[in-house]
């Protein structure tokens, strides 16, 4: 496969982007020239921000699993598509090929057809980082099933939320995962999650750590027993087949929730053919993958970055991709290293928050390892700090590995903003230049477009780009309202950011209440709502802090009455109430119990306060005569931990 699309100079990079620009219908066109279609479309775009409406290659028909796998059959059958490299370094690693990942794909929309599941229906995938949950989400994708795929670390309660939202009928789940040294229950948190829920028919078990499950007569069933029987159906005279259902463009693809400033998180609903025109476009062009490469992305394909660059980026690219269990410190803080050594990984994608962390174990556990391999490496989920950009590009890249630092959102499907490795500029801490097809504009908080270079503002894009978010699941005004009203006629993306003199974005972080932890997003409001559960808690507020680790750290402010339980173990039951609302992973780093919260006379929170109180200001916290009660500020910043 060749790669024809594939930008090699930055002056051919000038040239592609003003072309994007000026005519993204015939741009997109020609790429998708290179797709399978089982039916061409009748228009390429048709567009307004107002509703939203937008709509990619109307009229047209295919279905991704055929672009992800069937037409790398003939060519590459037999190279691998996915590495797996379990958790347990001491287990085998597992090597799926094209043919294989045809076979078991098949078989999955067997299965789950044999279960009833229908084109349109909602699967809730809750896994641990198995093949099979490729398999999983690709068999959706084979018979039309829209996947929703819920990160191994939320809790039962989110799961609840999401299948109530989704309105999901079927869930494929392990019977628990392994990450690092903890074994995770995720059968047992389903079934906490489905306690009183009607819709749900039924559950596949994959086993995968062997924890003994209860398994609902009806509804349960053992994905190995269902994959067995399905086999017998795909396979005749050693031909394996299940037909791809032809899928319109616009046909959901999957949802996949994430937070946002205010309420529950939304499902983001990204569409087929666009969705996958980015994800192989973005790949290709970013990473510059050629031929034979091994391509790592560190990530959880319960996030966006799995979904488009473990799975439909690099399969639709023919790429091998290799899928990771565990965790970076686990057996110890050598181990993505160990991997790029032991699968000669050349393309190496992973988050700010995991190379500072392994930055602070010292070089002792990179000294001993091969990693002559790597060619590419890359930053996503939140701004790299020079310090980090550093580290990465010396000790691992050992100052010959470009670095691509990637600006993206689980609404954009894919990159927006990024060097192309090797080919167009890097400069550590910027995103740099847009991919083709996207025109970010700055905004000030008027609304006035920034022009020229040296300014900085609200992140907007003006242009309708092929994987932008179409809809939240449910709830058209809710996408509306939420990107596309604040700045008419543009994608509002909630970011901050810089245009230095050369043209180069700098993503400086979020501007509305959505903190970015260790990479992962969370809404404060969602972090206080799972507080506020707790019965001793009237009141609370939270905020984000700057935190050596993980980027952002969790401060929680919060108005506490009565419990028996002293004030350190209290603060123990506030976490536990969040992990079980939310998910570990919003846990608050710090907290603070306050008799009163800075609140304006007509009752708003101000959170800048509570901000520069958490980054440790003491003198200058700015104007607080609006303050209903501003002695209330002086007891917090005695208090602040
Ligand atoms: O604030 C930006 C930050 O992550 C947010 C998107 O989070 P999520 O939807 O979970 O997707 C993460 C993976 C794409 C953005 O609004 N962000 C992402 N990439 C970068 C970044 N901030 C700075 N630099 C980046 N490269």
């Amino acid at each position: 496969m060749t790669y024809p699309y594939q930008i090699k100079t930055l002056a051919q990079y000038h040239e592609v982007y003003q072309k994007s620009i000026e005519n993204p219908e015939a741009f997109w066109a020609e790429i998708a020239e290179n797709f399978v279609w089982k039916k061409k479309w009748d228009s390429v775009l048709n567009w307004n921000f107002t509703e939203p409406k937008i709509e990619w290659f109307a009229g047209a028909q295919l279905n991704i699993t055929e672009n992800c796998i069937d037409r790398h059959l003939a060519t590459r059958g037999e190279e691998a598509a996915i590495i797996w490299e379990p958790n347990n370094p001491e287990e085998r690693t597992r090597i799926v090929t094209y043919n294989r990942l045809h076979k078991r794909v098949c078989q999955v929309a067997q299965m789950l057809t044999n279960l009833g599941v229908k084109k349109g229906d909602r699967v809730c995938i809750y896994m641990g980082m198995v093949p099979e949950l490729a398999y999983a989400v690709l068999g959706c994708a084979r018979i039309g099933a829209i996947h929703s795929v819920v990160f191994g670390g939320f809790s039962a309660q989110s799961i609840a939320d999401r299948l109530e939202d989704a309105q999901a009928a079927f869930i494929i789940t392990c019977d628990g995962a392994e990450r690092g040294n903890k074994n995770i229950p995720l059968k047992s948190l389903i079934d906490d999650a489905l306690i009183g829920n009607k819709l749900v028919k039924k559950v596949v078990v994959y086993t995968r750590t062997r924890t003994p499950v209860s398994m609902l007569k009806g509804r349960d069933v053992w994905w190995e027993d269902e994959m067995e029987h399905a086999e017998h159906q795909v396979e005749k005279n050693g031909v394996v087949s299940f037909p791809a259902e032809p899928m319109n463009a616009e046909d959901p693809l999957f949802i996949l929730y994430t937070s946002g400033s205010t309420g529950k998180p939304k499902g983001v609903v990204h569409s087929i053919a666009g969705y996958m025109l980015w994800a192989n476009y973005t790949f290709l062009n970013v990473f510059q993958y050629q031929k034979g490469m091994v391509h790592f992305c560190t990530a959880d394909i319960g996030w966006i970055t799995g979904h488009s660059y473990i799975l439909y980026g690099p399969l639709s690219a023919g790429a091998t991709s290799l899928m990771f269990e565990g965790i970076p410190t686990w057996p110890d803080a050598g181990r993505f290293w160990e991997i790029v050594d032991k699968h000669q990984v050349n393309i190496l994608y992973t988050a700010p928050t995991a190379i500072r962390s392994l930055m602070g174990f010292g070089l002792d556990y990179v000294k001993n390892k091969d990693l002559s391999s790597l060619k590419v490496l890359g930053s996503v989920g939140e701004p790299i700090n020079e310090e980090a950009w550093h580290w990465f590009s010396q000790n691992i890249g050992k100052g010959k590995c470009p670095i691509v630092d990637t600006w993206w959102q689980t609404e954009t499907g894919g990159i927006m903003i990024s060097n192309l490795a090797g080919v167009t500029p890097q400069k550590p801490a910027h995103a740099t230049l847009p991919l083709p097809g996207v025109l970010p504009v700055l905004v000030d908080e008027n609304g006035k477009e920034l022009v020229g270079n040296g300014v900085s503002g609200n992140l907007c894009i003006k242009q309708a780009w092929p994987s932008v978010i179409r809809t939240t699941y449910g709830d058209h005004e809710r996408c509306r309202t939420n990107y596309f009203t604040a700045y008419p006629n543009m994608y509002f993306t909630g970011d901050g950011c810089l245009r230095d003199e050369e043209g180069n974005y700098r993503i400086t972080g979020r501007v509305d209440d959505v903190l970015n932890v260790s990479g992962h997003r969370i809404g404060t409001a969602e972090v206080e709502n799972a507080i506020n559960m707790h019965s001793g808690v009237v009141e609370s507020a939270v905020v984000g802090y700057p935190h050596d680790i993980k980027g952002q750290g969790i401060y929680a402010y919060v108005i506490f009455e009565g419990s028996h339980h002293e004030e350190s173990l209290t603060k123990q039951d506030i976490l536990q109430t969040v992990s079980r609302i939310i998910g570990a992973i919003a846990k608050p780093d710090k907290i603070q119990f306050v008799t009163g919260l800075p609140k304006t006379r007509s009752g708003k929170i101000m959170r800048r306060i509570l901000r520069k109180i958490a980054e440790g200001e003491t003198a200058n916290i700015g104007d607080t005569s609006t303050l209903l009660d501003p002695a209330v500020v002086d007891d917090i910043i005695k208090g602040a931990v």
